[in-house]
């Protein structure tokens, strides 16, 4: 199946003094989803911006803004970051129990937003198979979350496999993202292996020219 790939850089990486200019040139290179990634310092050992930074941003740029959200009880935030243009918020399945994690994604659906559910290199792919009905994302983290700028964890792609099995099985439609220390290296076997969206802070922000880099994102994804 051919499918299209999307190329999403995470603006933990980007210059936070430069962040609309950093965009603009990833915009040039072909990166056509934002990923915006929120921190509580319990969840993850580690702070970075609220919705009021999304909503700041918004109005720089049309392209989505998906939010993912690696805080404990994700319920009290993801309102906020829709009300701040969010279009997706991907809540993590080790926030809470199953029954809260449903209730909320189905409430992100309802406020209009683009429900996901991300899971931890520790966490089984299995533990995803009871939201597929209520997500139309998947994100498969490849970094222990918490910090750009890891090492990719190769066993990924054997998880990611398995993932977009899982998810075929409910409905191939399901979207699956690669997020956390996602090169150009990774880009082959991630797409063979199912994902339709990479995820790239620092392989991108990272670069001498950003605009260039993004391009040769997308040459590698094939487009
Ligand atoms: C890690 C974040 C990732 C990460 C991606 O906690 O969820 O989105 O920042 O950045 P790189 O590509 O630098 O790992
Ligand atoms: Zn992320």
């Amino acid at each position: 199946m051919n499918r299209p790939i999307i190329l999403e850089p995470s603006l933990l990486a980007a210059d936070p003094g430069r962040m609309a200019e950093q965009m603009a040139a990833a915009e040039r290179g072909g990166a056509s989803e934002w990923h915006f990634d929120v921190m509580d310092g319990h969840f993850v050992p580690n702070l970075s911006f609220g919705p009021h930074v999304c909503k700041g941003l918004r109005p720089y740029t049309s392209l989505p803004i998906n939010v993912h959200l690696m805080v404990e009880e994700p319920w009290y935030y993801f309102e906020d970051f829709i009300e701040s243009g969010a279009t997706s918020v991907i809540i993590h399945a080790e926030t809470g129990v199953p029954e809260e994690l449903a209730v909320t994604l189905k409430v992100i659906r309802d406020g209009g937003a683009i429900p996901g559910i991300a899971i931890n290199p520790l966490t089984n792919v299995e533990e995803v198979a009871q939201y597929l009905p209520l997500v139309d994302r998947v994100l498969l983290m490849s970094v222990n979350p918490g910090f750009g700028g890891q090492a990719f964890i190769p066993q990924s792609i054997e998880r990611l496999k398995q993932l977009r099995k899982l998810a075929n099985e409910e409905n191939p439609a399901i979207q699956i993202q690669l997020d956390g220390g996602v090169t150009l290296a990774q880009v082959k076997p991630a797409i063979e292996a199912g994902a339709d969206i990479l995820i790239a802070g620092n392989a991108v922000f990272g670069a001498p020219d950003i605009a260039e880099r993004c391009r040769e994102f997308i040459r590698e994804m094939g487009g």
